[in-house]
């Protein structure tokens, strides 16, 4: 008999397979075991009926608790409503491992605190089977988006010696004879460098930030996905996010659709999601906040709220542009129409799941860039480097950084960044 993996199932429908995986629960009569197995690629039912199999199989069946590491032997059936569209009945079990204890994961209704303390038991629940495997396919998507338009994927350090984004929120450690080195916010400064030796070219990996936010939207290690092109402006920047965002849902509905309709997730929400998208300066949104009642003025910070009650007004991801300088990063090129403001953008998602992406034109003029790492308080000696790049051969250039989990957490339809992610680490957890 051959093994043969969940996924595959119903291609050997009329015949006999061998399932090598796990009990995921039971139920029993006198009479019939049902097993609902997973083994990684799904979920499927096996059915041990005392009538047609020898007594001792009926008896180990007994034997099986919850997480009990089994090889099943089975002839496969095509059942309508079961999930996958099949059922095993099953001949054989031989049983790897029988835990003494109890499986701590058996009710529905488990608090949040008990289900991330047992995050590495957690993952083998279907919801969670589900969300990964979505994760999976986004961040395929994602590569696949740049690897089909000649982009250069260029993996940016996690060590580094100059502050990315700003002082505030860094885990700083002691880097040898050098002194104080940081774990990075992104990857930005290393994507300019790499953009103006291969043109186009993005990273994925994992960013650090020591945010006191205890949000639905805030991880403490999140993965970012970013772009960076030289020679593109503002709106080619803008242009090139929402083609990303649209081929990411897009491709993602196709090829996990099956697991978001399995998490509830209502798909026509995101099959709306083709570019050109909404867009609105950041000083129009402040006076659609006002008018909706919120006490924000001009130069204000967009927090979760307000970004919410921004994004409700549209039924795709809406672009806010042209924030206030003092808001934002040191190295975004200030608009040429009004020096207040700079040549930025962020995209919300819709449904109140807030910023995905954060964006700008860069600043390529050497002199402006230096004062305005003076006036954010940085150390322009630790950024000789990047300096250089508007020495020798600089050229307008932007990107963007997109926040996988955020992503992730919107096109499953969770309500929290902490599903989005293997292991989430947050404010106040880091085991397991
Ligand atoms: O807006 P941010 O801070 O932009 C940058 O880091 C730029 N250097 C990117 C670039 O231009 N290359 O972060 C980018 C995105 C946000 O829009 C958000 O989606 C996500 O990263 N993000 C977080 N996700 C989860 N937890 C956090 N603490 C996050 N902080 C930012
Ligand atoms: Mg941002």
């Amino acid at each position: 008999m051959d093994w043969i993996y969940i996924s595959k199932l119903k291609e050997y429908a009329g015949k006999d397979v061998e399932i090598r995986g796990w009990l995921r629960r039971k139920r029993s009569s006198g009479k019939i075991h049902f097993l609902f197995l997973r083994d990684g690629t799904g979920f499927v039912q096996g059915i041990v009926e005392k009538s047609s199999v020898p007594e001792e199989v009926f008896n180990l069946a007994k034997k099986l608790k919850m997480e009990s590491s089994i090889i099943v032997r089975g002839t496969v059936r095509e059942e309508e409503r079961a999930p996958g569209g099949v059922e095993i009945l099953v001949k054989e079990i031989e049983i790897i491992h029988v835990p003494e204890k109890e499986f701590p994961i058996n009710k529905p209704d488990h608090g949040i605190d008990f289900l991330m303390d047992h995050r590495h038991l957690w993952l083998r629940t279907q919801r969670q089977f589900h969300i990964l495997k979505a994760r999976h396919e986004i961040i395929k998507a994602i590569r696949d988006f740049y690897n089909e338009r000649e982009f250069v994927l260029v993996d940016t350090p996690i060590f580094t010696g100059s502050i990315g984004e700003s002082a505030g929120n860094l885990f700083e450690l002691d880097y040898f004879d050098y002194g104080k080195a940081y774990l990075a916010q992104t990857g930005q400064l290393y994507l300019e460098a790499a953009c103006m030796a291969l043109g186009k070219v993005y990273n994925l990996g994992p960013t650090f930030r020591a945010e006191k936010s205890k949000t639905r939207r805030h991880l403490i290690e999140f993965w970012m996905n970013e772009a960076e092109v030289a020679y593109y402006q503002h709106e080619d920047n803008i242009r090139l996010q929402e083609e990303l965002v649209s081929y990411v849902v897009q491709k993602t509905l196709e090829n996990a659709g099956e697991h978001l309709r399995a998490l509830g997730r209502d798909t026509s929400k995101l099959e709306k999601v083709v570019a050109p998208f909404p867009r609105i300066t950041y000083t129009d949104a402040i006076k659609l906040l006002q008018k909706k009642g919120f006490n924000v003025s001009w130069g204000d910070d967009i927090g979760g709220d307000e970004e919410t009650a921004i994004a409700e007004e549209f039924d795709k991801p809406v672009i806010v542009e042209r924030y206030p300088r003092k808001m934002k990063a040191f190295y975004m090129q200030p608009d040429p129409e009004n020096p207040d403001v700079v040549l930025c953008d962020d995209m919300l998602a819709p449904e109140g799941y807030g910023e995905i992406i954060g964006a700008s034109e860069r600043i390529w003029q050497k002199e402006v860039l230096i004062q305005r790492i003076k006036e954010f308080d940085l150390d322009v000696n630790s950024y000789d480097w990047y300096l250089d790049l508007r020495e020798f051969g600089t050229v307008p250039h932007s990107g963007f950084g997109m926040g996988v989990e955020r992503v992730v957490a919107w096109i499953c339809g969770l309500e929290h960044v902490r599903e989005a992610i293997p292991f989430a680490r947050t404010l106040y957890r880091i085991h397991p």
